[in-house]
């Protein structure tokens, strides 16, 4: 079968983010896989606006031309894998900002999650979860959660994040059910269309 293309998605911009470790940590791993290949995606070179469009784009095409950019570059891919953070106990702003610039790009597609803070980012992932129901995606069961006194030793730069041993099984059965679904929705979406419910 051809390899199903994967995009990871950077969720937070600030200037001193931790998202680069896990977000390359992750890549890495990813592209050492022979059924995907994966490119990283920073929301940084996504520069958008906080939301000011007539509408989504499901309904009305974008005007900004960044959003426009953003929404060719999401179209290309047929699943993705979100790295966030956690802020107040939710999903970066940013990263919202960045799903909502989109909609048609990413309806039946699968997303899986790589998260890190005091608890992984489970919080802020839950509600990742429940937004990609409105988007029309497939998320994973399993995330990737970087936790607690493990987050800070490697944002301190005490220990890696290839040494968190408890993560090796959860990242290989997240890749798996990622792979599968994006496999499974990339055949379904590329069926043709006999019924008012596809
Ligand atoms: C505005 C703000 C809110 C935060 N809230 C939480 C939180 O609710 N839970 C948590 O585990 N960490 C929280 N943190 C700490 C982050 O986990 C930590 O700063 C992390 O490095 C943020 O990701 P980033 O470096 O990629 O921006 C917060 C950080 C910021 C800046």
């Amino acid at each position: 079968m051809a390899k199903v293309k994967i995009a990871v998605i950077i969720g937070t911009t600030r200037a001193t983010r931790f998202a680069d470790k896990p977000a390359k940590w992750i890549a890495d791993i990813a592209s050492q896989r022979d059924d995907l290949t994966v490119e990283v995606l920073d929301l940084r070179n996504f520069p958008m606006p906080f939301f000011d469009e007539v509408a989504s784009n499901a309904w009305v095409p974008s005007q900004n031309e960044v959003a426009q950019r953003w929404q060719k570059k999401v179209a290309e891919f047929d699943g993705y894998i979100f790295v966030t953070a956690e802020y107040n106990r939710g999903v970066p702003a940013v990263l919202k900002n960045a799903l909502d610039y989109a909609y048609p790009e990413w309806n039946r597609k699968p997303v899986a999650f790589v998260g890190y803070g005091s608890v992984g980012a489970a919080r802020s992932i839950e509600q990742l979860r429940l937004i990609a129901i409105e988007l029309q995606m497939a998320p994973t069961r399993t995330g990737v959660h970087i936790q607690g006194a493990d987050f800070m030793a490697v944002w301190k730069g005490e220990k890696q994040i290839a040494e968190l041993s408890y993560l090796h099984q959860n990242t290989t059965d997240m890749l798996d059910q990622l792979v599968w679904w994006t496999n499974a929705l990339k055949t379904a979406r590329e069926r043709p269309v006999t019924s008012a419910a596809a």
